[in-house]
């Protein structure tokens, strides 16, 4: 008879009685693990070199952690374990309990081997059952989470990637990256892409609230906790049970927030503001920031033991500046949904815009392309969208950066092609006021103006005043006859 492929571990610390069980379960299963004692379990479940297991047949009294600890290490590791546990006669309640928690099923000493195949065989069909809704939710749910997240740089592919394998977990997952990069969307795919993902997804902005204020949000309070308090609220950690709580911005935290994030990290529990019952959450923790823990970490501002707890999966994006991919697939998306919300048809990017585009620095990352792109359409004349319409030199103003670098493409490159740009990004971060360009660009008013009619530049706001030399603004203007 062919063996089935299914991970089991058996965890019992009898060794004539674990060696018998494996024995028996080899003969049907491919991979049959044993181990004597809760706490080697418990290791093992949580080693990430170790492959997951599919089912953990598990005696409830165990020396060093005990058959709970066990079950609860399995289903961290992943939910759709199927955990059985073995119980003596008279810890009926013990069982249930554990059932409560999670565990699949449980069989009852002293141990009769056919039972226990049995049992085994409906817990693998369990998870194999499992893992196929699983897979086929997070396919559907993936589809149309990935459809919102656009782009296909190495860089954000690795980051989908990661957030899709870890999504089925309860690990504790840290987004990390500038401002505007998509963290919260990650955070989200996390949410949708997992087992949890018809539970709730709830969101916490940790930074937009002072301290009693955030823990009551967090915790909840029992009423009369605080001045002000004249009901009960239930907090986001009891809100987000069986779904998923994104703390955002975690890292502007203050320590005595730390020290209560870090209990319900390391026990599952808290109490309300005020209250004195012990309360229990399953929710998933997602996480993230635009600080540098390390850096808070190192500087005592960040408390190292959170800092390990909430490092456990770190999902990091990668600035737009350095995902050019993205950059341009990003701006097509945002220009196709923009022209259709305001009824209006763009045939796309004309080659200066695209330049001047890929040249900017985006301090601002997604979101500053986001708001580029809606303005511009809304500026613009069409039916292309010019370098002109995207007016960077606003949203940009001030964030020209020292360590800016122009991508050398391996072909190589026209110099007057891109002195051209310079050239244009100048004028188009001034306003088109030639004598602040000039000194953006680190050169004389008579020399730019000379590069500007050698390169044929001509700007409405010129043309419109009729003075050949000066406009408005004193600026020079080039002669555009
Ligand atoms: N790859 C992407 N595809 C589509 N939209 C994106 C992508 N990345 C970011 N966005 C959009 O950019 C905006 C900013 O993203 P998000 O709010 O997730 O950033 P953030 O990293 O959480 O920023 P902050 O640190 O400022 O909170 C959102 O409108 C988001 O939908
Ligand atoms: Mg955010």
């Amino acid at each position: 008879m062919s063996r089935e492929d299914a991970r089991i571990l058996v965890v019992e610390d009898n060794d004539t009685l674990r060696s018998g069980i494996a024995l028996a379960l080899r003969e049907s299963w491919s991979d049959v693990d044993e181990i004597a004692t809760g706490t080697a379990a418990v290791e093992r479940l949580q080693d990430p070199d170790v492959e997951p297991y599919d089912v953990v047949l598990s005696d409830l009294r165990l020396p060093g952690a005990d058959g709970i600890a066990v079950l609860e290490a399995a289903r961290t590791r992943d939910e759709r374990c199927s955990v059985v546990l073995m119980t003596a006669y008279g810890s009926i309640e013990t069982a249930v309990g554990a059932m409560r928690r999670g565990a699949y099923d449980f069989v009852q000493k002293p141990l009769d081997l056919d039972q226990i195949e049995l049992r085994v065989a409906r817990a693998v069909d369990h998870r194999r059952l499992l893992g196929e809704v699983s897979e086929l939710r997070a396919k559907a749910k993936a589809h149309e989470a990935g459809e919102k997240v656009v782009g296909d740089s190495p860089a954000l592919r690795a980051a989908i990637d990661l957030a899709r394998r870890v999504a089925p977990t309860r690990s504790t997952v840290l987004v990390t990256g500038e401002t505007g990069t998509g963290k919260e969307l990650i955070a989200g795919l996390v949410h949708s892409a997992s087992l949890r993902s018809e539970g709730p997804l709830v969101k916490v902005n940790c930074a937009a609230l002072p301290e009693t204020l955030l823990e009551s949000e967090l915790f909840g309070h029992e009423r009369g906790a605080f001045t002000g308090a004249d009901h009960q609220r239930v907090g986001r950690f009891e809100e987000a049970s069986g779904g998923t709580l994104f703390l955002d911005e975690v890292g502007d935290t203050s320590p005595a927030t730390q020290a209560k994030l870090l209990r319900v990290l390391q026990e599952q529990e808290f109490h309300r503001l005020g209250g004195s019952k012990i309360l229990r959450t399953d929710a998933r923790i997602v996480t993230a920031t635009n600080q540098d823990l390390e850096g808070r970490v190192a500087d005592g501002s960040f408390r190292e033991d959170l800092y390990f707890r909430l490092n456990v999966i770190r999902i990091h994006l990668t600035p737009l500046r350095e995902r050019p991919e993205d950059l341009v697939a990003l701006a097509h998306d945002f220009l196709r949904r923009f022209s259709r919300d305001a009824r209006r048809s763009f045939r796309g990017f004309d080659e200066a815009a695209l330049t001047r585009l890929r040249m900017h620095h985006w301090p601002g990352n997604v979101r500053e392309l986001h708001n580029t792109i809606e303005r511009a359409v809304l500026m613009a004349d069409g039916p292309w969208l010019r370098a002109e319409d995207l007016s960077l030199f606003a949203v940009g103003a001030g964030v020209r950066s020292r360590e800016w670098r122009p991508e050398f493409p391996a072909e190589g490159v026209s110099l007057r092609e891109v002195e051209r740009e310079l050239v244009l990004e100048a004028l188009c971060r001034t306003g088109y006021v030639q004598k602040s360009a000039a000194e953006l660009l680190g050169v004389s008013r008579r020399k730019l103006n000379y590069m500007i009619q050698r390169m044929g530049i001509t700007h409405s706001a010129w043309r419109r005043n009729r003075d050949p030399n000066h406009t408005a603004d004193g600026s020079q203007a080039p002669d555009t006859a």
